[in-house]
C-alpha cells in the first residue's frame, strides 16, 4: 500500500475525525501518513510534537502502538505526553493517530478512531474494486455488442447479395420463362393461368427486393449514406399515408463516411421510421442529416402520438430504441429520445468523425 493509497482518505473526513474526537477530549490530535507527514491535525503549532515521535518509531519500523509518558516528556524534551496508535492497512502501517495527554485517557479515543480509518480505507478499496469490475464489464459488453453487430450486418449483406444476385435473377428468368410459354400456347385458359402465375412470381421478386434492400441495401455500400437515406425515404412514402421531408445540411450526394458509421445511420433511419409507421399514427415526419463540424447528427421527428420513453426502456422485450442506443454509443456518439404523450417523437444520434477509436472498427 502506497502513501498515494492512503492519501486516498478523504482529508475533509480525517479532519471531520481529527475535528470531533480534539473537541471530545480537548487535547491536540493529529493523523500522519507513514512519513510522519500530517494529513490532519487539530492544532497545527502543537501537534508535531506528538507526531515527530511517532515519525520517528514508524520509521525504525515499529509500528506497535506506543505511548509518551510524563517520564519520556520531561526526558525527551519538547515531546508532549500522549499515545500513537498505527492505522493499519493491507498489513502495513499507513500512518499514525496521534493524541496528546494523559496516554491511559488518550488511548481508547485514538484507537477508535484509528479503527474508523482503516473501516474508512477499506470501504475505498472496496468501491475501488467494484468500479474497476464494473469498467471491465462495461468493456467486454461493447467488444461483445460490437461483435454481434458486425455478425449480424455480415450476414444480413450476404443474405441481400444472394437474394439480390441468385434468387432475383432466377425469378426473373421464370417471369421471362413464363411469358414466352404464355405466347406459344393456344388455350385462352391456358393462358391466362400462366399470365396468373407470371404476376405471383412478378410480386415474389417484388418482395425478395424489398426484402433484399431491408436487409442490407448494395446502394448503400455503392453510393453512400445520402443516396440510399433519400431512396429508402422515397420508397417508405409509396408504401405509407405518411409525409416525409429530407433535409441533407453540410452534405453533398457523394460524401462518403467510414462503412460503419454509414450503416449506424441508415439502421437508426431505417428503425426510427418504422417505429413512427408501427407505432406513431404520424401524418409527417421531419428527417435531418447534417453534417457539424467533426459529427454527423440525424434527427428524425414525427408528429404522432409521442410516447414515454423512460417506461419503455425499463421493458426488456423491444429492442429497437434499445439496439439504436447501443450502435450510437460503440462510437461514443450521443443518442437521445424526446417524445411525449400527445406531443409527437423526435428521435436525435450524433456520431463524432474524427474519433481514433472509431476507426479501428472491423465491420
Ligand atoms: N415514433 C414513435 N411514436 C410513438 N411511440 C413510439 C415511437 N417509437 C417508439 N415508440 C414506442 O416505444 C416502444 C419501444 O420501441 P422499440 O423500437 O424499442 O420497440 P418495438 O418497435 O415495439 O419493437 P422492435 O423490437 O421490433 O423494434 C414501442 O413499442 C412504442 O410503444
Ligand atoms: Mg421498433
Amino acid at each position: 500500500m502506497h502513501r498515494e493509497d492512503f492519501q486516498s482518505l478523504d482529508p475533509k473526513f480525517a479532519q471531520s475525525l481529527v475535528d470531533i474526537v480534539a473537541s471530545e477530549l480537548k487535547k491536540n490530535v493529529n493523523i500522519t501518513d507513514d512519513r510522519g507527514v500530517i494529513l490532519a491535525s487539530f492544532s497545527k503549532e502543537r501537534v508535531g510534537q506528538v507526531h515527530e515521535a511517532a515519525a520517528q518509531r514508524l520509521t525504525s519500523g515499529n509500528i506497535q502502538e506506543f505511548s509518551v509518558s510524563a517520564e519520556d516528556e520531561i526526558r525527551m524534551r519538547g515531546v508532549r505526553r500522549g499515545v500513537n496508535v498505527p492505522i493499519i492497512f493491507a498489513d502495513r502501517c499507513v500512518g499514525v493517530i496521534g493524541v496528546t495527554g494523559d496516554p491511559e485517557t488518550a488511548a481508547p479515543y485514538a484507537r477508535l478512531a484509528a479503527r474508523f480509518v482503516e473501516a474508512a480505507l477499506e470501504s475505498n478499496a472496496n468501491r475501488e474494486k467494484l468500479m474497476i469490475a464494473l469498467k471491465e464489464k462495461r468493456e467486454l459488453q461493447t467488444i461483445f455488442v460490437n461483435k454481434i453487430i458486425s455478425i449480424q450486418e455480415e450476414e444480413r449483406k450476404k443474405i441481400s447479395r444472394e437474394l439480390h444476385d441468385e434468387t432475383s435473377q432466377s425469378l426473373t428468368s421464370i417471369i421471362v420463362g413464363l411469358r414466352v410459354l404464355a405466347e406459344v400456347v393456344t388455350s385462352k385458359a391456358e393462358r391466362e393461368q400462366i399470365m396468373q402465375m407470371r404476376d405471383l412470381v412478378a410480386r415474389t421478386l417484388d418482395a425478395v427486393h424489398h426484402l433484399a434492400v431491408e436487409l442490407r441495401p448494395l446502394l448503400l455500400d455503392d453510393l453512400g449514406l445520402i443516396v440510399a437515406a433519400q431512396k429508402y425515404v422515397d420508397h417508405y412514402c409509396q408504401q405509407y399515408p405518411i409525409a416525409v421531408d429530407i433535409d441533407f445540411v453540410n452534405l453533398s450526394r457523394e460524401q462518403r463516411f467510414l462503412p460503419e458509421i454509414e450503416i449506424t445511420m441508415y439502421r437508426i433511419l431505417q428503425e426510427a421510421l418504422t417505429n413512427i409507421a408501427k407505432h406513431a399514427q404520424a401524418s409527417h415526419v421531419q428527417v435531418k442529416l447534417r453534417r457539424q463540424r467533426q459529427r454527423l447528427c440525424l434527427t428524425v421527428s414525427d408528429n404522432g402520438i409521442g410516447f414515454n420513453p423512460d417506461f419503455t426502456s425499463k421493458s426488456g422485450t423491444r429492442l429497437g430504441i434499445f439496439g439504436m442506443k447501443e450502435r450510437v454509443e460503440l462510437f461514443d456518439g450521443i443518442f437521445a429520445i424526446k417524445s411525449l404523450p400527445g406531443a409527437g417523437t423526435e428521435v436525435a444520434a450524433e456520431i463524432p468523425l474524427a474519433n481514433k477509436k472509431n476507426k479501428k472498427r472491423i465491420w
